[in-house]
């Protein structure tokens, strides 16, 4: 039998884990699915891995020692996009294959980009006067499948889009959706910019003072990509300097503290990831990683690899 092991910190919706148990059902009776949801001792996992063949995860922290105590896994898939969380080179030192599930909560994502966006616009309800989306300039600084959907929601407000891409300039083009020479200019003409790159090579603090000097005064900086892409003192250095600037966020910056004493009403952070915590996303997600898995093992099909 092999076990099919669920390790999420922050569980899938239960209608989620109804669909996935269906999945493994209808693959035969070898595939025995274990949840341990919740957890809060890494021990926990450790233990639940050791005899595992797969491991679906969220954000959940798959290392090293993750890898040395599952000596019979094959397979980890990151229900989800970003997998920053997975230790790739420690998963093919171990011939493990790692997979994640691109696209399938990109609209959950998206739809709180929006939500920030307003929060961040409308003085968080705070009863002071703010302002509309419609007419407003939105910059989206990537254009994964997060950013298409956000686009997506944004013309149907009214907002004006405009991308900055490297990878993705022909599908931007091919929507007609204007791609700005540089990241610098993105963020000038912006009134509000929503970052969507990965956690990975050179977006790691791409958002940083050079880029941020070019934003206006009072726009609105939306991150629910990761801490990781923004450089923490320069995001200080700048909303000190340009006392209208906004930074709601979906990640806790490591410099929280900062945030509390000096930017009072002009910050916002999920107290726990929530972007993809629908569950809409949680089917999404689940369903493809439990059909991964299936098609891995009785196919060997390896499309949704991502390590070497
Ligand atoms: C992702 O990379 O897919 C999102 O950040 C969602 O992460 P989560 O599964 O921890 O909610």
């Amino acid at each position: 039998m092999r076990k099919i092991l669920i390790a999420t910190e922050k569980p899938f919706a239960p209608v989620a884990i109804k669909k996935i148990s269906k999945i493994f059902e209808k693959a035969g009776k070898e595939y025995n699915l274990v949840l341990l949801e919740n957890y809060t001792d890494r021990n926990e996992l450790l233990q639940a891995v050791a005899d595992a063949e797969a491991l679906i995860v969220r954000s959940d922290i798959v290392n090293t020692e993750v890898f040395e105590a599952a000596p019979k896994l094959k397979i980890v898939v990151r229900a989800g996009a970003g997998y920053d969380n997975v230790d790739c080179d420690a998963a093919s030192a171990k011939n493990v294959v790692v997979m994640n599930t691109p696209g399938q909560n990109a609209n959950a994502v998206a739809e709180l980009a929006i939500g920030l966006a307003i929060f961040g616009l409308r003085e968080m309800f705070s009863g002071k006067p703010g302002g509309e989306l419609r007419g407003r300039t939105l910059g989206l600084h990537g254009f994964g499948y997060v950013a298409r959907n956000v686009f997506r929601i944004a013309r149907a407000f009214g907002m004006k889009v405009i991308v900055y891409t490297h990878y993705s300039k022909g599908a931007a083009a091919a929507i007609g959706l204007k791609v700005t020479k540089s990241l610098e200019q993105l963020y000038e003409k912006s009134d509000i910019v929503s970052i969507h790159v990965p956690a990975r090579g050179e977006h790691i603090k791409s958002v940083s003072y050079e880029v941020m000097k070019h934003l206006k005064d009072g726009a609105v900086i939306v991150n629910t990509a990761r801490k990781e892409v923004i450089n923490e003192p320069d995001l200080i250095k700048i909303m000190e300097e340009k006392p209208n600037i906004k930074y709601m966020s979906d990640i806790t910056p490591d410099c929280e503290k900062e945030f509390a004493a000096k930017f009072e009403g002009r910050y916002f952070f999920t107290p726990k990831k929530a972007g993809a915590q629908t569950a809409e996303a949680n089917i999404n997600a689940g369903v493809a990683a439990a059909d991964q898995i299936v098609a891995f093992f009785e196919k060997g099909d390896v499309t949704y690899k991502v390590n070497g």
